[in-house]
């Protein structure tokens, strides 16, 4: 992590951040209160009513709405004091965690959320270490401390023994459940107080000289206080005191204690990701690394979405800007065609809606509608020939074979799942031996997503069905050994829709085998994508 005094201003306020936390813990909550702040809603509730909005636009979306989860990720921009916050949403259901992973791309930091009664949870730990393969800094927030939580310490330890990080507090909560108060800010040395009459009041700041100080008195009962006092005693001795470099390395995490949904503890979180949080990141590529203050535009697509209306099979590539100041019009290099692009509508994603972006500076997102070149991957600059690098593509837990159950659209079909390939909904795999398709996925819950899909944005009814294969691996190494692979095991060959060559397994014996057989021939989880 560099903090680089040479950034422009407009870049150097920039904040892009994602939040991440097991389900149910208070994401959503969060997201909201941050937009309410931002200014980018006048309300809380919004997020989901539009929620409810958006999903009545496609029929697709319906099942979202019915499983109760959000399978799509997107990007909202607002401004916090001098701050611009692009929050980058990630789906929080384990089914949809690639789509997180490659979202992790985007940022400079992330926000985990625990829930103060459960502490670090399975999805909470996931998303941690791939932060930490990222180094990405990451501040901690945790919630529902209006209602019965672990102790303070406990909690701190947990985070610290489970995700092996060092934790320092930025704030020191005061009760619990019905007796909390409130916060003891101790970085600032403030008392927060939680206005429990109205959840989206905040109650001003009261500016405290030390624990000795007798205002404390005034607000807080005495029992509290006592226990106040001697827990941060504890805590300076015991636990380590914030250093922003260590954070920004990704060794140390502050945490914020709060409750999301009483806006209590939103503010100062929000006050640390701008004091102490990263500016826009050098992005790697495999020639050089770009950095944010760079004059030319350079950026890479980190997500690609269909568009909201089916009948017009647009798609919307989410664009990290790496470098530069973009305007409106600009004329870029799609890198992997060599092709120009004038990019003449791209948007940003104000929450209160979409809009034209006139302008986007790096660490910005923006959305660009195409109509299938955009791929996940790609780059596009000013005509430099860029390849970004590190954004996964992983290998399926789940295989099924896919068939239209109306024989005459076969061909449709293909085109129909080359383009979820794509997308990235999907793997999608060409078996070397007969006629069929296999579908790869991380989660059981996108086999239903993209059926639908197929049925609603193609009109094709397919039917998954069990294929005798569990896994899939890319296969890598000196071409006479992969060219000797795949003719004795055609019946394990296939190729992705980028054409290269997979080796799908039933059993790690299989994996085993090759490796064993084969000198030189990789098998890869993942592979990057171009
Ligand atoms: P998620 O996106 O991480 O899945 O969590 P979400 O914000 O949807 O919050 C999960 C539940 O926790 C919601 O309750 C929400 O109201 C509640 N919650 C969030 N923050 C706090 C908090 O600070 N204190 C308390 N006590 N609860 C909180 P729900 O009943 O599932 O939904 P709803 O009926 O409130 O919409």
């Amino acid at each position: 992590m560099t903090q680089n005094a040479a950034l422009p201003p407009e870049i150097a306020r920039r904040r892009t951040f994602a939040i991440i936390s097991h389900p149910d813990a208070g994401k959503t909550t969060l997201t909201e209160k941050f937009l309410l702040f931002g200014g980018a809603i006048q309300m809380a509730g919004q997020v989901r009513a539009k929620g409810e909005a958006r999903r009545t636009r496609s029929d697709f979306m319906k099942l979202e709405q019915e499983r109760g989860i959000s399978v799509s990720a997107s990007a909202m921009s607002f401004e916090f004091r001098q701050y611009r916050f692009n929050l980058v949403d990630t789906p929080g259901h384990s089914d949809f965690s690639e789509d997180t992973y490659r979202t992790l791309t985007a940022v400079d930091a992330a926000i985990m959320v625990i829930d103060g009664a459960k502490g670090v949870e399975s999805q909470t730990r996931k998303l941690f270490e791939v932060c930490r393969l990222r180094d990405l800094p990451i501040l901690t927030f945790c919630n529902k401390m209006d209602r019965e939580s672990r102790d303070t310490f406990e909690i701190i330890d947990e985070i610290q023994e489970n995700l092996a990080i060092d934790v320092a507090p930025a704030s020191w909560p005061i009760g619990m459940g019905r007796e909390f108060v409130g916060c003891y800010d101790i970085l600032h040395d403030r008392l927060e107080l939680m206005d429990r009459a109205d959840r989206n009041r905040v109650a001003e700041s009261i500016k405290i000289e030390g624990l000795d100080d007798p205002k404390l008195a005034e607000h807080v009962p005495a029992d509290l206080l006592a226990k106040l006092r001697e827990e941060i005693e504890m805590a300076r001795e015991l636990l380590p005191a914030f250093d922003r470099r260590s954070f920004l390395e990704g060794h140390m995490t502050p945490i914020w204690f709060g409750s999301a949904i009483n806006s209590f503890g939103v503010k100062e979180l929000m006050d640390g990701m701008g004091e102490y949080g990263p500016e826009p990141q050098p992005q790697k590529a495999a020639e050089r690394a770009i950095d944010a203050g760079e004059g030319k535009v350079t950026g890479f697509v980190f997500k690609v979405q269909a568009n909201m209306d089916p009948k017009h099979r647009d798609r919307v590539a989410f664009v990290r800007l790496a470098s530069g100041h973009f305007e409106r019009g600009m004329k870029l290099t799609h890198v992997r065609s060599g092709k120009p692009m004038a990019v003449t509508n791209p948007v940003l994603f104000l929450a209160a809606d979409r809009e034209l972006a006139e302008e986007a500076w790096a660490g910005d997102i923006i959305g660009i509608p195409n109509h299938g070149q955009l791929r996940i991957g790609d780059a596009l600059t000013e005509g430099e020939k860029l390849r970004f690098t590190g954004i996964p593509s992983f290998a399926p837990e789940l295989l099924q074979a896919v068939r239209s159950t109306d024989p005459m659209k076969g061909k449709h079909l293909e085109k129909a799942l080359m383009q979820f390939a794509e997308e990235g909904a999907a793997k999608v795999f060409k078996p070397m031996i007969g006629s069929g398709f296999i579908v790869g996925v991380v989660g059981a819950l996108q086999f239903d997503v993209l059926a639908s899909r197929i049925e609603i944005e193609y009109g094709i009814p397919v039917r998954f069905e069990s294929s005798q294969f569990t896994s899939a691996r890319w296969v890598t190494g000196p071409k006479d050994v992969v060219d000797k692979l795949v003719n004795v095991n055609k019946q394990h060959i296939a190729t992705d829709h980028d054409g290269d060559i997979v080796f799908l397994t039933r059993l790690q014996w299989d994996i085993d085998r090759v490796v064993r057989d084969y000198e030189g021939v990789k098998l890869s989880a993942t592979k990057e994508m171009m």
